[in-house]
């Protein structure tokens, strides 16, 4: 792990192997050790970069309201203090694919292919929207446990919760570290976002859409219509898996996003 400066913020990297770079953005209120199995299982034949982003893991807290652009923006701004000039493969879940749609949107340059694991398109109705600004403000009141209460129980497949209860703890111990500051700037900064699906028909890269069957928060109908706008996209459904599919089901996932990459 690195902390590595990106503007007048510090962002922590974990950075393993050789090959094409692939940057792995992690999910809300999570962080980069989310995807310890793709670290472990995909260095061999990448450059696997895994950030924190702003006020997550043990990156900087910036707080305020963490736009999605701006995140987008802080990966190309780390890609630089990192000198890779090539174009990279972009692998991001749930808000990491909120990212990973503006890195494609801003960055188009510096992208060769996308993954997008268990997220969505659409932005947030204006109910949502509203409950995500009272959350963010409950958050900074009583703590990051507010977050883990609500969030924990509809990330995993029944069969996760059961077989791998390690996995459950794991995350939640890593939202209940999280800085209050940095969950609500992104919950800010999510209840913004924009919505990007009249743009995916624009998206000419090669893309990936990976979907748990249990995802209940981006489900498989959904993303199976995302894949089916993307212009060049391959869409996976991961069995026994929710909506962390990577953490859940780390053997498949890989060897989805290694094809993919050859
Ligand atoms: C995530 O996993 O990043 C969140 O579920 C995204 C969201 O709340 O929309």
């Amino acid at each position: 792990m690195s902390l590595i400066q990106v503007g007048k913020m510090r962002l922590n990297v974990v950075e393993r192997g050789t090959g094409i770079p692939l940057v792995l953005v992690h999910g809300y209120p999570l962080d980069h050790s989310m995807w310890q199995g793709q670290i472990d299982g995909l260095a061999n034949g990448c450059r696997v970069i895994a950030p924190d982003l702003r006020g997550f893991g043990a990156s900087d807290v910036v707080p305020g309201v963490a736009m999605m652009q701006q995140m987008a923006d802080d990966i190309a701004g780390l890609l630089d203090a990192l000198a890779i000039k090539e174009p990279i493969a972009f692998c991001g879940l749930s808000m990491g694919g909120y990212v990973a749609w503006q890195f494609a949107l801003r960055h188009r340059q510096r992208l060769a292919k996308l993954v997008l694991c268990d997220t969505r398109a659409a932005a947030d109705t204006p109910e949502a929207a509203q409950g995500r600004r009272k959350t963010a403000e409950t958050v900074l009141v009583r703590g990051a446990g507010v977050a883990a209460e609500s969030l924990i129980p509809k990330l995993f497949a029944a069969s996760t919760i059961t077989d791998a209860p390690h996995l459950v703890e794991q995350t939640r111990q890593v939202i209940l570290r999280t800085s209050p500051e940095g969950i609500a700037a992104a919950l800010h900064g999510m209840a913004e976002r924009p919505d990007v699906t009249a743009q995916l028909s624009q998206l000419d890269v090669p893309a990936l859409v990976i979907c748990g069957q249990h995802d209940g928060i981006s489900p498989p109908a959904e993303m199976r219509q995302i894949a089916s706008q993307l212009p060049h996209a391959r869409y996976v459904e991961i069995a026994d898996a929710g909506h962390m599919a990577p953490l859940e089901q780390p053997i498949v996932v890989n060897a989805a996003i290694e094809q993919f990459l050859s």
